[in-house]
């Protein structure tokens, strides 16, 4: 009996210069290899895949089996990918490997991970031999949604998050939604948070839906993979990659509209940064700083208290924090200038305005950021 091919969905980013495809579907993991030939790799191009131990240990023999099939000549490299060790030191690793392995212009990297694995593998791409193939494997909720799709690469600075990097764009990103089966269910949660994120800046449709499904079950809300079941699953990475591809067709390089995806970004990096990398997930501070980003745009009269109050509680739903340990209003402050946002010495702002309609605004006054901070305390 051979067994069907599995139901795939393509999403296009469609760039002038480098369109590429989002495949996602369940088994999609499998198809890489034959994936990747599609986009035009030949039977023995080098491929150096680059994942995690924890990833490795689930999904590397697959990934490896999927491109050794299709005719690649692949190696892994594992490396330790928390937040603590997005590096240069480590993205020095990738390039060692992609050294010893002698990867060449026409080689390819493939990143087999969350969002940290997505943004070093692809600036090591990036860099090596002044720019190579880089393919996106999201295995995190995240990455699925965000991380994997645009072409951010980088590092972190001692001094800010990301303060090191390159737009890099993939040839192809493939989702597949079986991996999350494994995937902790904080991540879960935390990945949940950009999808909501999708809902507020440009799909009020999404946000709907997202609210219906909270409300079929509402001791099980979003927040985890089983209450939110594969059909919604699938559903979500679609519309999630559908949103992020057009923002990131129309602006590739953040000179305008893609700065709505920093959304919640901006105070959510302050909580990070102050609460020490590690303490808050990254997508539990981006819930946050949603929650401050709708507190903001409440109180400078440009968000209804009721779209607040929607919004607070998808967050719950999807079982992400809703309050943080106080934070020194001054630091806040101080935190918030060494964003990578920050024009002219102005911060920006990403604020709702309705659902699915958001504005950039540099005029919010230290006194609201303050109040709406001390608010949200636990
Ligand atoms: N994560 C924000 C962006 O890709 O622009």
């Amino acid at each position: 009996m051979t067994l069907a091919p599995p139901a795939l969905r393509t999403i296009e980013v469609a760039l002038q210069a480098n369109p590429y495809p989002i495949v996602i579907g369940s088994g999609a993991l499998a198809t890489l290899g034959e994936q990747i030939r599609a986009q035009g790799f030949k039977a023995g191009t080098k491929v150096l895949v680059v994942t995690n131990p924890v990833v490795h240990d689930h999904y590397g023999a697959a990934c490896l089996a999927s491109l050794q099939q299709a005719g690649f000549d692949a190696g892994v490299l594992v490396i330790e990918a928390g937040e603590d060790q997005k590096t240069p030191a480590t993205v020095g690793l990738i390039h060692d490997a992609a050294f010893a392995r002698k990867l060449e212009r026409g080689s390819l990297i493939v990143a087999l991970g969350g969002g940290v694995v997505g943004d070093m593998a692809g600036f090591a791409a990036a860099t090596w031999l002044r720019g190579i193939a880089v393919v996106q494997v999201p295995t995190t909720l995240l990455a699925m949604v965000d991380a994997a799709i645009g072409g951010k690469t980088g590092v972190n600075h001692p001094g800010g998050k990301n303060l090191i990097g390159a737009f890099h764009q993939p040839r192809l990103v493939l989702i597949d939604p079986m991996v999350l089966a494994t995937l902790p269910v904080r991540e879960f949660r935390a990945g949940m948070a950009e999808v909501i994120k999708y809902g507020v800046i440009n799909d009020a449709p999404l946000f709907a839906e997202l609210e219906a499904a909270a409300a079929r079950d509402p001791e099980a809300g979003l927040a985890s993979e089983s209450a939110v079941g594969p059909a919604l699953l699938q559903r979500l990475l679609e519309r999630s990659a559908d949103a992020k591809a057009r923002v990131v067709a129309a602006d590739e390089r953040e000179g305008g509209l893609r700065a709505i995806l920093n959304y919640g970004h901006t105070l959510g990096h302050v909580v990070e940064a102050l609460c020490g990398y590690g303490t808050y997930l990254h997508g539990e501070a981006v819930g946050l700083g949603m929650l401050a980003a709708g507190g903001i745009a409440c109180a400078m009269g440009l968000w209804s208290a009721e779209d607040v109050e929607r919004q607070r509680l998808l967050v719950l739903a999807a079982g992400l924090p809703l309050k943080m340990p106080a934070l020194d209003p001054q630091a806040v402050l101080a935190c918030l200038q060494g964003d990578k946002k920050v024009r002219d010495g102005k911060l920006r702002f990403v604020l709702p305005t309705g659902i699915g309609t958001v504005v950039i605004r540099d005029d919010v006054d230290a006194g609201t950021i303050t109040a709406v901070m001390a608010g949200l305390t636990a």
